[in-house]
C-alpha cells in the first residue's frame, strides 16, 4: 500500500510522474472528468483549513468522484474518545481514500498501520504537510520551469511551520539546491531539519536576520507568518516582526525572474501592495493546489496494488518515549517506535514525529 505521509515518500521519479498528471490535468480538464466515477474519497479534518480541504475536495468533484467526511472532530465520534485507528478502520468501510488533518503529529502515519486504503497526510501538527508540498513543486516548476539549481529563502516560522519542513526535505533532493533561512532565533528552523535533512544530503544553508540583505540572493522566496503566540518575550516580538514583512521596496530588491509563494493564510507578512507584482505566485500556488491533488488521488489509487511500490517508515521500540506531549505515541494506543540518526552518533528520533528520544 502506497500512501503519502512524508514528502519523501515518493521518489523523485514518482514526484515528476504526479507533476506531469498535473500539467496534463491543467491541459486537458475534460480527459480527466469521469476517471474517477464510483470512487470516494474521505476528508478527515480534525484541524481548520480552507485551502486544503476545500481544493482536496474540488478536485475529487473535478475527477467525477464523491467526497463525505468531516470539517471539525467535535461533530464526529472523536468527540467520544475513538481514536485514529479506529476511526480510519471504520472510514476503510465507506471510502477508497483517505485525507487526513490532525493537529497530533504522527497521527497519519499512526492511520497507515491499519488501513485497507491509502492514506494522504494534509498536515499533521507542526510536523509535515506533503501536499502542500506537492503544490509547492508543481508551483515552482511552473513558475520558474525547473526544480534544479535554486536559491530558496524560507522566512518566518521555520521552527513550527510544518510545510518549511517538508519543502526542504523534498528540495534536497534536486541538484544544487541551496537554502537561506531567514526567522528570528526563537522560530528558528528545528535542529533535526538541519542535521538530518541538510547537513546529510550535504545542502548548503545560511542563516539571516533580515528578508532585504538577502532578497537579491533568491529565485524563491516562500513566506510564512511568524506566530506572535509563538514568543515568550513580545519585546522581542515588537523588535523582529517588521524584519519579516514583504512589501514593495523590499521586493525591488529581488531578481526579475523570481517567485513569491506562501502556503497562506497570510495575516500581515507579505504587504497587499505585493500582490500586484507578477512575482506574486501564491494566489497562483493556491489554484496548483487542487491540480496537484487531482494528479495525486489518481496516482495513489492506480499504485495502491502496485507491488514495487514502498513505503517503510520502519524504527523499532527501543524502551523510550517520545518527549514530545503532541505525539500520537503519547496520546493514544500506539507503540513508540525509534530509528537511529544517520548523522548524529547515539541520536534516536520518534517515528512519528522526529523528536530526539530522551
Ligand atoms: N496551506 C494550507 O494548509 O492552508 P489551510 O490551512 O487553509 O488548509
Amino acid at each position: 500500500m502506497k500512501h503519502l505521509i512524508d514528502p519523501t515518500d515518493l521518489t523523485v521519479n514518482e514526484i515528476a510522474e504526479i507533476i506531469a498528471v498535473a500539467e496534463d490535468i491543467i491541459a486537458n480538464r475534460d480527459k480527466y472528468s469521469e476517471v474517477c466515477r464510483g470512487k470516494k474519497l474521505a476528508t478527515l479534518f480534525y484541524e481548520p483549513s480552507t485551502r486544503t480541504r476545500l481544493s482536496f475536495t474540488a478536485a475529487m468533484m473535478e475527477l467525477g468522484g464523491n467526497v463525505l467526511g468531516f470539517a471539525d472532530a467535535k461533530s464526529s465520534s472523536v468527540s467520544k474518545g475513538e481514536t485514529v485507528q479506529d476511526t480510519v478502520r471504520v472510514i476503510n468501510c465507506f471510502a477508497d481514500i483517505i485525507a487526513m488533518r490532525h493537529k497530533v503529529e504522527g497521527a497519519p502515519l499512526a492511520a497507515t498501520e491499519v488501513s485497507r486504503t491509502p492514506i494522504i497526510n494534509a498536515g499533521d501538527g507542526s510536523h509535515s504537510h506533503p501536499t502542500q508540498t506537492m503544490t509547492d513543486l508543481l508551483t515552482i516548476k511552473r513558475e520558474l520551469g525547473t526544480l534544479n539549481n535554486l536559491t530558496i529563502g524560507l522566512v518566518g516560522d521555520l521552527k513550527y511551520g510544518r510545510t518549511v519542513h517538508s519543502l526542504i526535505k523534498a528540495m534536497t533532493r534536486y541538484e544544487n539546491t541551496k537554502f537561506v533561512l531567514i526567522s528570528p532565533p526563537e522560530l528558528a528552523l528545528p535542529d533535526y531539519i538541519k542535521r538530518d535533512v541538510c547537513d546529510r544530503y550535504g545542502v548548503e544553508y545560511r542563516e539571516s536576520n533580515d528578508i532585504e540583505s538577502v532578497i537579491g540572493d533568491v529565485d524563491i522566496l516562500y513566506m510564512t507568518r511568524v506566530q506572535q503566540e509563538r514568543f515568550t518575550d513580545l519585546e522581542e516580538y515588537e523588535r523582529v516582526k517588521d524584519c519579516f514583512i514583504l512589501d514593495a521596496q523590499k521586493m525591488r530588491g529581488a531578481k526579475e525572474r523570481m517567485a513569491v509563494l506562501h502556503p497562506l493564510p497570510r495575516v500581515n507578512e507579505i504587504a497587499i501592495e505585493v500582490d500586484a507584482d507578477p512575482r506574486a505566485a501564491y494566489f497562483r500556488q493556491v489554484e496548483n493546489g487542487k491540480f496537484v491533488r487531482m494528479a495525486l488521488i489518481l496516482k495513489l489509487l492506480e499504485w495502491q496494488n502496485e507491488e514495487e511500490r514502498t513505503f517503510d517508515h520502519g524504527g523499532k521500540a527501543m524502551g523510550c518515549k517520545c518527549p514530545n506531549p503532541l505525539c500520537i505515541s503519547n496520546l493514544e494506543p500506539v507503540r513508540p517506535r525509534f530509528e537511529a540518526s544517520e548523522i548524529e552518533p547515539g541520536v534516536v528520533r520518534c517515528v512519528y514525529c522526529e523528536s530526539k528520544a530522551e
